[in-house]
């Protein structure tokens, strides 16, 4: 059936679970296609972390995935209460797979409020893969305080902006559309909208808008056909996408795609589903969908549109496996369910569009070995420090705290507000606010002159002959634009 495509090798890791059972599925009908792939098997998750390999991944399996620069994997469990990292988060991080694309359409067979309905949906949501709280940069400031980090980054944001246009424009969409919070985190998601923005501007014939997450989550179950490719950060992804899951029949249905410069991951959106593993009666077609994404990434348009249509004439004949389809037809195993796609094989859909492609019309490379890591900076306006929030631990009144501290502000700095979780309780406050062993103190110039890390540094030292400080972020001013958030209150 396949004639004209090159011969790749990829690297291939069944995962724990149901790992086996569909990882095998899929290849077998990758094989009953022709697809011109060749596997390097590699054994990552639950049995490496097992044997003592902290990262979930041995170093042969890791030079596999850096050789070839595709990774094919099966869902991985993550040993609870170990301490150690989720394998599936090291593996898009460690390789920058900044994008994660995950696509969510109706498919005939598979019956939902919105199938009943007659709304067709046909959802691209691109999530940002390494940054946000995903750095798991997680401390306990107090006793009673714990602090997660988050992180958005300029440069980290545009590449996900650039990689999402591309591809809403390859596809031919019509509408991309940013999702956020930045009526709330201003500065973090405020960044994210700014570089939606930015990149927007490069692509004007798409419709480029925003939405606050929380409405688009209201949005997307009433009527989820109005949007095209959506962008989130990564937490804000990650609920969202689950949610998108349960619009088009569940996590059986959603495929994933990790992208990256050099090294992409693909795989199924749902996990190991303990609760059915070793029964053979998995549901295969995330897995095969995300397959068929790997196939179009590598050029491989001809066999992903032979297997898509071979899954929705399979669907729309009846075929299912025990999570999905008609109640009154039996359920098929994973591997009886793959069969029957497997005689579809050169069959097209006759309720739904048949699959196509576009021809590449560049080429596919192995990864080039970077000789250092990459350093992605853009140009900084001029930056001043005006001052530094401190947080320090106390039981105090804010009052108080200000009254010990006035003397440390000398004739260089002001306290120009006192916040505990995020809400001022001095210069002015209420007295109904309740308060947690923690209050960030906000030190800000009042002269002309210029602050060096050196002055903070002699800062920190007095204020800690009263106080135990937790952090501390300096306040930043750029092209003279102050770069730090108020107060609520303030
Ligand atoms: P899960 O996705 O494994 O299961 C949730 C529910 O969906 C279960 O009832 C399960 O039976 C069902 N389900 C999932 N995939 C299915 C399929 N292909 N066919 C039929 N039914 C399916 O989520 P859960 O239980 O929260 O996580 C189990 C393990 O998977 C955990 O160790 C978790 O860390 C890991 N996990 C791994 C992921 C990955 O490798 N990318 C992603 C999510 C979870």
């Amino acid at each position: 059936m396949q004639t004209s495509q090159k011969t790749t090798t990829i690297s291939v890791a069944q995962g724990d679970g149901i790992g086996s059972e569909i990882m095998q599925a899929v290849l077998d009908i990758f094989a009953a296609a022709r697809v011109p792939l060749e596997y390097e098997h590699i054994e990552m998750g639950k049995s490496i972390f097992d044997a003592g390999f902290s990262t979930g991944m041995t170093a042969q399996a890791k030079a596999s995935i850096e050789r070839n620069g595709i990774l094919f994997k099966g869902p991985m469990e993550t040993p609870k209460g170990s301490g150690v990292k989720s394998i599936n988060v090291t593996a898009r991080k460690t390789w920058s797979t900044y994008a994660n694309k995950r696509v969510f359409r109706t498919l005939n067979g598979v019956d939902t409020v919105f199938s009943r309905a007659n709304i067709p949906i046909n959802l691209t949501i691109v999530r940002e893969n390494i940054e946000d709280t995903y750095g798991g940069i997680e401390h306990m400031l107090t006793h009673d305080v714990a602090l997660c980090r988050r992180f958005i980054t300029r440069p980290g944001s545009l590449q996900l902006m650039r990689y999402a246009f591309e591809m809403a424009k390859r596809k031919g969409s019509k509408r991309v559309t940013c999702a956020h919070k930045a009526n709330i985190m201003k500065i973090t998601d405020g960044l994210f909208l700014e570089c939606f923005r930015e990149v927007a501007k490069d692509y004007p014939e798409l419709r480029a808008d925003d939405v606050i997450v929380d409405d688009l989550a209201m949005k997307l179950v009433s009527r989820p056909d109005l949007f095209d490719v959506v962008i989130l950060p990564n937490l804000q992804g990650d609920i969202i996408s689950d949610l998108c899951a349960g619009l088009v029949g569940g996590l059986g249905f959603a495929p994933s795609a990790n992208i990256g410069d050099h090294i992409s991951i693909f795989e199924a959106v749902h996990g190991t589903a303990p609760d059915i593993a070793g029964k053979g009666i998995a549901n295969p077609t995330a897995l095969l969908l995300s397959g068929c994404m790997m196939l179009r990434h590598l050029h491989l348009g001809e066999s992903a549109v032979l297997i898509e249509n071979a899954l929705f004439a399979s669907l729309e004949a009846g075929a299912h496996t025990a999570d999905f389809g008609a109640p009154g037809t039996p359920a098929l195993t994973t591997q009886a369910f793959a069969e029957v796609i497997k005689t579809h094989l050169g069959s097209k859909p006759k309720i739904v569009p048949p699959a196509s492609f576009e021809p590449a019309n560049d080429t596919i490379s192995l990864p080039k070995v970077p000789a250092r890591n990459r350093m992605m900076s853009t140009e900084a306006p001029a930056s001043e420090i005006m001052g530094a929030d401190f947080f320090i631990e106390s039981t105090d009144q804010a009052s108080l705290i200000a009254d010990t501290l006035a003397e440390v502000c000398g004739n260089r700095y002001k306290i120009s507000t006192i916040s505990n979780r995020g809400t001022q309780v001095w210069p002015e406050g209420s007295v109904f606010t309740e308060l947690i062993n923690q209050y960030r103190v906000r030190f800000e110039k009042i002269d002309s002159g210029t602050i060096h890390q050196a002055d903070i540094v002699a800062l920190i030292k007095e204020t800690s002959e009263f106080f135990k400080i937790c952090s501390v972020e300096l306040l930043m001013a750029y092209a003279g634009k102050k770069a730090y958030s108020m107060a609520q209150g303030q």
